[in-house]
């Protein structure tokens, strides 16, 4: 990337303010809060914000459920996530809520000029409404039974048992998640964007967008067609009342985006800085969004045509990032893996998962795997074993023996050179947000500069007479490519670089400093930078990460988790009925379309099955196969949207991500009959 100076703004999404930050949010900020940093180190003028996501009707319940105002909530759980981001050295220019008087009036402008250009439509449409809370019901928010295979439970649009897809509508025995009462069908009239206007203007700017996988996303949006987008909402609702529709709210997703305006406006209005240098349709600054491919959509049609249609500029790029799991595994509050940003300052240094989501994390929109094992020796073998190592083998000699002053000149200018000379590619890689590439060559380096050292052994020279000044040579070049190595990984890590800027004794690290080398310079004392990862602190916090979901009473009460009553008795002939046979799980693989669904081939010992088994949010296919597990052999084919599926497999659990398939005992072989 050129050297001149970019202005650049740049945000994270906003977190809904009804949960706290845990370590698949934190993928994300981290990821973004690295970007920013490097940005910054660069000399360029980066601007980072980001807001809470504070309304819509999850938050508008479950401050009912904890008996306060949704203001009281947002509040709270304002200072939570605040406190959270600071904890992990996520550092925004400006945080925001978009229930503020800035959101208001940016929603209020947005809207109104759309309808007055002629974008909005209105329509009455039936909806189901819950008589006696008196409210209308989200899909979420309506349980019933499965019409296509009789699971009971299921959500509104899709099953989780046999992944069918189908309108609220349609389910059996449906009831209202809020009440339990039985829902109505109602009518009520909703304004709609109408999207179908922006589809020229979206088609030329799909090219402009980065990463290949978000265009061809986008792509097929447009070519399977666009629909009018629904922005209202009946009350009950907290959000910002429709200025000319009394009892109408703007659905919390019209006025969530424009929170990365309105947290610009209050960051203007603290600063005196120009909101038009950023936003105004001349804007020649970069904006860049960075979220989780979840909610792509929002971001590459919705939002630059509301930008478009109000004479705003549209963003640079939107950059999306994958999923997190952990072992393999989605993040899981029985397993403990589901952990909380407080739960893991509690127990681990936060720079340890800064590191190693860094290692991670590439430009594209792959899942990444947060594995316990892999990080305690990528942290312990990197961070510990080789990045602390080079100045704690140099510091105490140059503390000791020569009070502090590094030699007056380098001895080593070539290989001081190569270190410099890398800061191109690993500045590219960062850029580029391939992070991980940037980490590998940083450590490249850092097994260098441990080489030398080794081969120069200044423990050796110390001892012997007459050979002072080497071991002062040797150290001030150890600390010179400490110094560069830090400064590269500041972005990274930024609580262990000011401590290293106060250890060296210098200013705050810039990428521009680095082109000479410290000479004839005072240091400080060292002191240790950073202890290894211990097993133990690992264990304890997956532990209280457990113990949490006994503890909330949110969960609890929420229902969606209580004990399945025991159903009535059946004849043994009826159980026997029942042909059980231990498979082993041949191949599991993704079904394009389905959103629940791993497809699975079973072993039976001879005999191979086609299953289709609703999984996929609890597993990750490469983590079923060769696995062992116990099906119902002799359920009579079904006939799937994806193809016919011959048996079951079991799994205990309420369903979503907490499922667990059944492992038989060691010895059991495929094709064995269960009794
Ligand atoms: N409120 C919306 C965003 C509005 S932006 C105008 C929202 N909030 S969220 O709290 O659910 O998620 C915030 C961000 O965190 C999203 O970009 C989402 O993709 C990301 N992640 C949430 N869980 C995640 C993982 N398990 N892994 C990686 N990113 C995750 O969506
Ligand atoms: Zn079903």
């Amino acid at each position: 990337m050129s050297q001149e100076n970019r202005t650049i703004l740049v945000t994270s999404a906003l977190p809904y303010a009804n949960g706290p930050i845990h370590i698949g949010h934190l993928v994300e900020y981290i990821q973004t809060d690295i970007w920013v940093r490097f940005q910054k180190l660069r000399g360029h003028d980066c601007t980072y914000v980001c807001a809470d996501d504070a309304h819509g009707t999850p938050i508008m319940l479950r401050a009912q459920q904890e008996g306060i105002t949704p203001e009281a909530l947002i509040a709270r759980v304002a200072d939570e996530h605040q406190a959270d981001f600071a904890g992990f050295g996520v550092d925004f220019d400006n945080y925001h809520s978009t229930h503020s008087t800035e959101n208001r009036s940016l929603a209020e402008h947005i809207y109104l000029t759309l309808r007055d250009d002629g974008h909005i439509a209105r329509r009455t449409i039936s909806q189901f409404f819950d008589p006696e809370k008196e409210m209308f019901l989200p899909d979420r928010f309506i349980k019933g039974t499965c019409p296509r295979c009789g699971a009971d439970d299921q959500y509104g649009d899709n099953c989780e048992v046999c992944g069918a897809t189908y309108d609220a509508g349609e389910l059996k025995n449906p009831r209202s998640v809020v009440s339990g009462a039985t829902p109505v069908r109602k009518d009520s009239e909703h304004y709609f964007f109408k999207l179908t206007d922006f589809e020229e203007m979206l088609r030329a700017y799909v090219r402009e967008s980065t990463q290949p996988e978000v265009a061809n996303k986008m792509d097929e949006w447009l070519s399977t067609g666009l629909h009018d987008w629904d922005i209202s909402r009946d009350a009950p609702y907290f959000g910002f009342e429709i200025p000319d529709a009394p009892g109408k709210y703007f659905y919390v997703w019209l006025d969530a985006p424009i929170g990365y305006m309105a947290s610009c406006r209050h960051y203007c209005d603290r600063t005196g800085r120009d909101f038009d240098a950023w936003w105004g349709k001349d804007s020649r600054a970069e904006l860049y969004h960075f979220i989780g491919k979840d909610i792509l959509r929002f971001h590459t049609l919705f939002w630059p045509a509301m930008l478009h249609g109000t004479g705003y500029r549209m963003p640079t790029a939107v950059f999306a990032h994958g999923f997190l799991t952990v072992d393999g595994q989605k993040m899981s509050k029985s397993r403990g893996t589901f952990i909380k940003a407080s739960t893991w300052l509690e127990h681990l240094n936060p720079e340890y998962l800064r590191y190693y989501f860094a290692a991670k994390l590439g430009s594209g929109v792959d899942d990444i795997d947060l594995n316990l094992e892999d990080f305690v020796l990528r942290v312990n073998s990197d961070l510990v074993g080789k990045v602390v190592n080079i100045a704690s083998r140099c510091a105490g000699f140059i503390n000791k023996r020569f009070d502090g002053m590094l030699a007056d000149s380098c001895s080593e200018p070539a290989l001081y050179r190569e270190f410099v000379a890398a800061g191109d590619d690993i500045a590219t890689a960062y850029e580029q947000r391939a992070y991980g590439q940037a980490v590998r060559r940083i450590m490249a380096l850092a097994d260098r500069a441990n080489q030398y050292i080794d081969t120069n052994k200044p423990w050796v020279l110390a001892k012997e007479a007459g050979r002072e000044q080497d071991v002062q040579a040797v150290c001030s070049t150890g600390l010179n490519l400490f110094r560069v190595l830090l400064t590269y990984l500041q972005p990274i890590l930024p609580a262990m670089a000011a401590e290293v800027e106060a250890f060296l004794n210098i200013p705050e690290m810039r990428w521009s400093n680095i082109e000479s080398p410290l000479t004839g310079h005072r240091i400080d004392n060292f002191k240790p930078l950073m202890t290894r990862v211990e097993q133990e602190k690992i264990d304890a916090m997956l532990e209280d990460s457990k113990e949490h979901l006994e503890k909330s009473p949110a969960t609890a009460s929420s229902g969606a988790l209580a004990a399945d009553p025991i159903a009535d008795t059946v004849a043994f002939e009826d159980f026997a009925k029942l042909d059980l046979r231990i498979a082993r799980i041949a191949r599991a693989e993704h079904v394009e379309g389905a959103d629940k669904l791993l497809q699975l081939t079973l072993d039976l010992g001879g005999e191979s099955r086609n299953v289709f088994a609703g999984i996929k949010s609890a597993y990750d296919p490469a983590a079923l196969e060769g696995k062992l597990t116990v099906m119902v052999a002799n359920l009579a084919p079904r006939k799937m949207r994806f193809g016919v599926s011959e048996g079951m497999v079991l799994a205990a659990g309420p369903g979503g991500n907490e499922l667990f398939i059944l492992h038989p005992d060691d010895g059991a072989q495929p094709g064995m009959r269960v009794k």
